[in-house]
């Protein structure tokens, strides 16, 4: 991958993860010109209507913009009536109900799949905005209709301070170096704790391409579950070796450091860290949007193949794997699959974000079974073909 990367602005995903990726911002301009009018204004604000979506609307007072109103979803036309002159709308994961947008995750070939969060969209009118703050991840901002005005300043960590009473984590000051105005396609990749503060000069959408990783304690908790689930575990120690008598309120550090030991060994356990954590990056951020699949059987894949059909992962669902020793293991939505040696490297694949053709080479009954329970959990989906690209 060391050819040189339009949406790069011309250098390679190599010079870009050693020089910017977790460090500093990156100005692509028309770096993804596709993305212009894939949504429009009123796209947005329809969506941001559907019960099952996840979005804000922020608020600031005409009297004083300083002062900040947040709504979450679900939202009604109520809630856009009496807007005041500055407003943001947000809406979560629109990559899960544009297929155009979520291909767009393609251009993003050098980090991998499991450190993708969501699309997100930002409409707002001349001089909305949601305020000047820093996230703790990496984001590829796309200007994707209309202007905004990006300003970035002073890197921020956890000790940052925020303006005291509003709903919204917001700097008082930045430390501006860099003010410039996207237009439709530009790019600007943001590191985690950079401040940045995004007006927008007209009606105007920006996407959000935001990645994330896990942290510590959510990563423990999964461990636990996992642990907690294993019945073998739920059978009591055995005792120590009793050869000391001590004060009956005490426990004693030998006592102490045995069952930390006993713990700790289980801990060691790499198969069962391995599956909490590959279940924990698989699990989908929001479920509500997998749609449900049309249940259908073996007969009826029989049918489709060589109609024309592709096979690919539904944008809602999470499939990741692991390659250890030539052995590919699977998990999807938050759990591990079985699926037949044969189907392994195909669904390696579309894993990998690849599309497969239904044709007679998947002609085997162990994987047209694999096929159609994978279908019917959403985990892929079938597209005709001629819809591709
Ligand atoms: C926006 O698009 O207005 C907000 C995106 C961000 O600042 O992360
Ligand atoms: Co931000």
């Amino acid at each position: 991958m060391s050819q040189p990367l339009d949406v790069l602005g011309g250098i390679t995903a190599e010079q870009f993860l050693a020089e910017y990726w977790q460090k500093k911002p990156l100005l692509v301009r028309n770096a993804l010109p596709e993305i212009e009018n894939i949504l429009v204004p009123d796209d947005v604000m329809e969506l941001a209507l559907d019960e099952n979506i996840t979005a804000r609307l922020i608020k600031q007072k005409d009297k004083d913009p300083n002062q900040w109103s947040v709504k979450s979803s679900p939202l009604i036309k109520a809630d856009f009536q009496k807007m005041p002159k500055l407003w943001t709308l947000l809406v979560q994961a629109v990559d899960h109900y544009s297929f155009d947008l979520a291909e767009l995750w393609k251009k993003f070939p050098f980090i991998p799949q499991w450190r993708r969060d969501d699309i997100m969209v930002s409409y707002a009118q001349k001089g909305g905005s949601v305020g000047k703050h820093f996230d703790f991840y990496d984001v590829f901002l796309v200007q994707g209709y209309g202007h905004r005005r990006w300003q970035l300043g002073q890197m921020c960590d956890a000790e940052t301070e925020f303006v005291e009473g509003q709903p919204l984590k917001l700097l008082p000051d930045m430390d501006v170096n860099f003010d410039e105005v996207l237009a439709p396609g530009d790019l600007l990749y943001v590191p985690p704790g950079l401040s940045h503060y995004g007006v927008a000069e007209d009606d105007c959408l920006t996407f959000s391409f935001g990645f994330r990783m896990p942290n510590v304690a959510e990563m423990m908790d999964r461990v636990s579950d996992k642990f907690a689930a294993d019945q073998l575990l739920k059978n009591p120690l055995k005792d120590i070796l009793r050869d000391k008598i001590s004060p009956i309120g005490q426990i004693t550090q030998n006592e102490l450091e045995y069952l930390k030991t006993e713990l700790l060994a289980q801990l060691q356990n790499p198969a069962v860290l391995e599956d909490a954590l590959m279940s924990l990056m698989s699990e989908p951020k929001y479920p509500e949007n997998i749609p449900e699949a049309e249940a259908i059987g073996t007969g009826d894949l029989e049918e489709a193949l060589d109609q024309g059909y592709s096979l690919m992962l539904e944008p809602a669902s999470r499939l990741l794997y692991t390659e250890a020793e030539g052995e590919l293991l699977f998990w999807a939505n938050g759990e591990g699959i079985c699926i037949s040696e044969a189907f392994s490297p195909i669904l390696k694949q579309l894993a990998d974000g690849g599309s497969v053709l239904l044709d007679e080479n998947l002609y085997d009954p162990d994987m047209l079974e694999d096929i159609v329970n994978l279908l019917n959990e959403s985990i892929l989906m079938l597209l005709p073909a001629a819809e591709e690209e």
